[in-house]
């Protein structure tokens, strides 16, 4: 059998187990996994090195609006140049409508924006902000069957929040048509209330932003956004939690059967609250919603994500420079009510986590790929064809090198936000060769991939992670009334 390119000699992990095989890929995709083959047209010789599904980010802010009508400073070449460096080879941006948008139409120029740009594959995510009857039942539909099949909702944000009966209305139409809801859960009013009564006391430095976004309100939301869930007996997806208090809401759920999936991202890991506590505006540098805790929370995210509770570990890649466009609208004057929520890190998710808990020993590899690769894959509707080591799959691969010290710096870092949380952490471990359907993205010479060498991802039914419970919700009104 001839191949277009070989992986001989290394140590292979998928989200299940490790073994020795060479890989043989053929158009983009692998077809066959032996313990010994002949080299192909291209070899690369993988000993001493592990080789890992090609990391998949499902929450990561690219060329997109926020709420508060900032552009991000990355576009699709950016942020996929800069996800590739960093082992990633699928990302799932966020087609953001705003209140009034037309969805086809924000859809179709996101498309347009990513198609000439991507250098490695993505799927879309719909942000819903206006659900109106068009949007629910002509719209998404419409998307559904075009390949998005998730859309995350706010709880928070004045422009983008829903309410609890759109909520409703947006779960059920995920329900019969095959989608799943994401959602970003805080309380609002909280939010409000606390915030406006800081500036009115002259307390507007960033560290406020974690007094006024209180774990209180992330766990009310979660527990109310969970009791609608259940009422309309629909699976959903909690994005970056952050909070003890919400993962013992979550945990309960599960434990119940309720199939509650949920994410958390390396802010929670690996900052605290303290790190926001800095001299001037420097702390908006680690400003993000939810924003990093206490240690107790810190802990309590590391054991979910490890024990199963957390089961995606995404960047919620939010790249917003430290100047004007971004963390700081008013200059000096800005407060932490002005600036752009969110952290950088689409480059560094998963060499953190590599060296944090993989080389200490705190999680196993097989839960490393599970959390940064397969569970995204099955919870979006990409597997087996993403997130996997498997013949027939995509050649999606990083080759990482377990020994390879480096010390991360904004220099060394391939997105344009200026800035990184991490500036000066030493990691251990780092993907040296990332390869998408086949084609070497980045090696040790550098970035090897043309704009718009990624492709569209038309995703299909998401796949609950979780196990459930049968026949659902006894007690859905849903299921006993309105099926
Ligand atoms: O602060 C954050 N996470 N900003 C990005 C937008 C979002 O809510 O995910
Ligand atoms: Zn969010
Ligand atoms: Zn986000």
């Amino acid at each position: 059998m001839n191949f277009d390119l070989t992986i001989r000699n290394g140590r292979l992990s998928t989200d299940t187990e490790t073994f020795y095989a060479d890989i043989g890929v053929r158009d983009g995709v692998i077809v066959a996994i032996e313990p010994s083959l002949p080299a192909g047209a291209s070899d690369i010789d993988a000993k001493g090195r592990w080789v890992l599904p090609g990391g998949i980010d499902s929450h990561c802010h690219v060329e997109q609006l926020s709420g508060m009508g900032m552009m991000c400073a990355d576009d699709f070449y950016s942020a996929t140049v800069s996800a590739a460096f960093g082992g990633t080879t699928t990302i799932i941006p966020f087609a953001a409508q705003h209140r009034g948008n037309h969805i086809p139409e924000v859809v179709a120029d996101y498309s347009k924006r990513a198609a000439d740009k991507a250098v490695i594959d993505y799927g879309i995510h719909l942000i819903l902000a206006d659900p109106t009857e068009e949007a629910l039942n002509t719209h998404l539909p419409e998307l559904i069957r075009n390949g998005i099949t998730s859309f995350k909702i706010y709880m928070t944000y004045d422009r983008m929040r829903l309410d609890d009966y759109q909520i409703l209305d947006v779960l059920e139409v995920a329900d019969r048509e095959g989608a799943l809801v994401m959602v970003h859960a805080e309380n609002n009013d909280m939010i409000r209330w606390i915030a406006r009564r800081l500036v009115e006391r002259g307390l507007t430095a960033p560290k406020y932003h974690a007094v006024a976004h209180t774990p209180l309100a992330e766990t009310e939301a979660t527990n109310r956004v969970i009791a609608l869930a259940e009422l309309a007996d629909v699976p959903l997806l909690i994005v970056h939690v952050s909070g003890l208090e919400a993962i013992r809401v979550i945990h309960s759920s599960q434990a119940l059967g309720i199939p509650i999936h949920a994410e958390t991202c390396p802010q929670y890991l690996f900052l605290t609250a303290e790190d926001i506590d800095l001299p001037g505006t420097e702390g908006a540098k680690f400003c993000c919603s939810p924003p990093p805790r206490d240690a107790a929370s810190q802990n309590a995210v590391w054991e979910a994500l490890i024990q199963g509770t957390l089961q995606i570990y995404s960047s919620d890649h939010a790249p917003y420079r430290y100047d004007e466009s971004g963390k700081l609208p008013k200059g000096e004057a800005t407060t932490f009510k002005d600036m752009a929520n969110g952290v950088p890190g689409i480059e560094v998710r998963m060499p953190l986590l590599f060296s944090e808990a993989v080389m200490t020993g705190r999680m196993t590899i097989e839960r490393f790929v599970a959390v940064t690769s397969t569970n995204h894959a099955r919870t979006y509707g990409m597997y087996p064809k993403k997130g996997g080591i498997t013949v027939g799959a995509d050649a999606d691969l990083a080759i990482w090198n377990p020994e390879k010290r480096v010390v991360i710096s904004t220099a060394m870092l391939h997105d344009k936000v200026g800035y990184t949380p991490y500036e000066g952490r030493e990691v251990r471990g780092w993907p040296e060769v990332v390869i998408s359907r086949g084609r070497i993205v980045v090696d040790p010479q550098g970035l090897h991939a043309e704009p718009g060498s990624g492709q569209f991802i038309k995703r299909g039914t998401p796949e609950p992670v979780l196990r459930q419970r049968l026949n659902g919700n006894p007690n859905s009104v849903m299921r006993k009334y309105f099926s």
